[in-house]
């Protein structure tokens, strides 16, 4: 199994420029099961998680072709057809390896009348149960069984034939991203109007809406917490861009901030990842925004914060790990307390091994900053506690090896080869 191999203490500078987003691209893809017509991504980030959807979506019968992509560019496009769905059912095999797979659901009752998803089971970072979905999903008329570690949705059948979802109301009692995107994917060609509220604003919410609207969704409120869907017959098929990835820019604004560098983000929108940014002013750095672009640039030591995460437009989760690191080399002591996911502290005893020093008690966790870490071999259980190890490893002292690379490549489109031309001293070595 591959390994990154980071030798530390070098600064990072020049531009760096971010990819397509994971999280938006994995509720996009899905989308092309909405129409017959085709749907064209452009922006695809290369990763694992997304080869894996594609392949998730030739389960169904999708066609899907990447075009015009060279391997040294980044990003990718590519073509999906639904023409006509050969099957409904995603596999265990699949939905274990990629919990996204419960985001076929939605759009496959939607426009199948019915869709049977293997359930996740455990993950990671905590339990992640899938109530809300289902939910949600019934409340917009979807009736749901469980079978043999299965859950099926299906819409009601009429005497003219297929089943199709009458449209209703749904308020979560948690915001739930997820969640928030399998019943919108539903609810654009149900029969009857939804309205969904405390819905997750998420960026990647607003990506998902934006596309649907562009394959003929009417959809109000979008970038709210209550959106109204009128439904329609039926969509047709769009070319979309996927929007910038905010939690990978906010990763290499990180690693612009630990190794005391200076980075030029480019093309980030950087309003999506404005509590990130505003975190990072606030530790002493220094942010500056230009069109598409946002400079990180330390200026000395980075100062302690209290951080706390949640929804949108909160301070995400998905940033908790990497500031931990960040944090790890303070000039203070730092709390952060995570609100989102249990079990999100899978980090920890690995900083802690590079000489961190930080104590968690329930949800929050007390970080003292130190002088300087250590390099070690470490390994991860997630994508972004992979992530807070390399950035610990490119201010620590000596080498640092991280293992499970199967992790960073969930999420990080070629991870080392974006740091390495920035100043880094990192490659991926295999085990051969
Ligand atoms: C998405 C992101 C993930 C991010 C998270 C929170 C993708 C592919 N993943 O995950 O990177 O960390 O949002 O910003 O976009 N919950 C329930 N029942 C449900 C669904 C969720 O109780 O049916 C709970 C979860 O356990 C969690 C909270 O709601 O405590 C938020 O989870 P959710 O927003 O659904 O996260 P994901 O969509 O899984």
């Amino acid at each position: 199994m591959d390994r990154i191999l980071i030798r530390g203490g070098r600064r990072l500078s020049g531009r760096l420029p971010i990819s397509g987003a994971k999280n938006a691209a994995l509720t996009l893809l899905p989308c092309a099961l909405l129409t017959d017509e085709p749907l064209t991504l452009r922006n695809l980030p290369r990763l694992a998680d997304v080869d894996s959807f594609g392949h998730l979506l030739n389960q169904f019968g999708v066609s899907t072709l990447v075009e015009g992509s060279r391997p040294e560019d980044f990003g990718r496009v590519m073509t999906m057809r639904a023409g006509r769905l050969t099957g409904t059912t995603a596999p265990y095999d699949i939905v274990r390896k990629m919990r996204a797979s419960i985001l076929v659901l939605g759009p496959l009752v939607g426009r199948a009348g019915e869709a049977t998803v293997s359930l996740p089971g455990g993950c990671a970072i905590g339990n992640r149960p899938i109530d809300l979905h289902l939910k949600a999903l019934e409340a917009i008329g979807a009736r749901i069984e469980f079978t043999a570690g299965y859950v099926k949705a299906s819409a009601p059948r009429s005497t003219a034939g297929g089943g199709r979802l009458a449209g209703g109301r749904y308020s979560f009692p948690v915001v739930s991203v997820g969640a928030t995107e399998n019943v919108v994917m539903a609810a654009v060609t149900a029969r009857g109007g939804s309205r969904i509220e405390n819905a997750a604003r998420e960026p990647e919410i607003v990506d998902l809406c934006r596309c649907l609207v562009a394959m003929g969704a009417r959809i109000d409120g979008i970038g709210t917490e209550t959106l109204e869907i009128e439904g329609v017959d039926r969509l047709h098929g769009a070319t979309y861009a996927v929007m910038p990835d905010r939690i990978e820019a906010g990763s290499y604004a990180c690693a612009a901030a630990i190794t005391g560098g200076d980075l030029e983000l480019a093309g980030v929108t950087a309003d999506d990842l404005r509590a990130t940014l505003d975190a990072l002013a606030a530790a002493g750095v220094t942010v500056e925004e230009r069109r598409g672009n946002v400079r990180v640039a330390a200026t000395g030591r980075i100062g302690p914060l209290t951080l706390s995460t949640a929804p949108y437009p909160g301070f995400a989760t998905d940033m908790q790990a990497q500031f931990m690191a960040m944090l790890a080399l303070a000039t203070g002591a730092s709390v952060l307390t995570e609100t989102i996911f249990e079990n999100r502290y899978m980090h920890v005893p690995e900083l802690a091994r590079m000489g961190a020093d930080i104590q968690v008690r329930g949800r929050t966790a007390v970080v003292r900053g130190v002088d300087r870490l250590a390099g070690a071999p470490v390994m991860a259980t997630d994508l972004r506690a992979s992530m807070s190890l390399v950035l610990a490893g490119l201010a620590a002292e000596g080498e640092t090896q991280v293992s499970r690379v199967y992790h960073l490549d969930r999420g990080y489109e070629r991870l080392e080869e974006k740091l390495s031309a920035v100043g880094a001293d990192i490659e991926r070595v295999g085990d051969g």
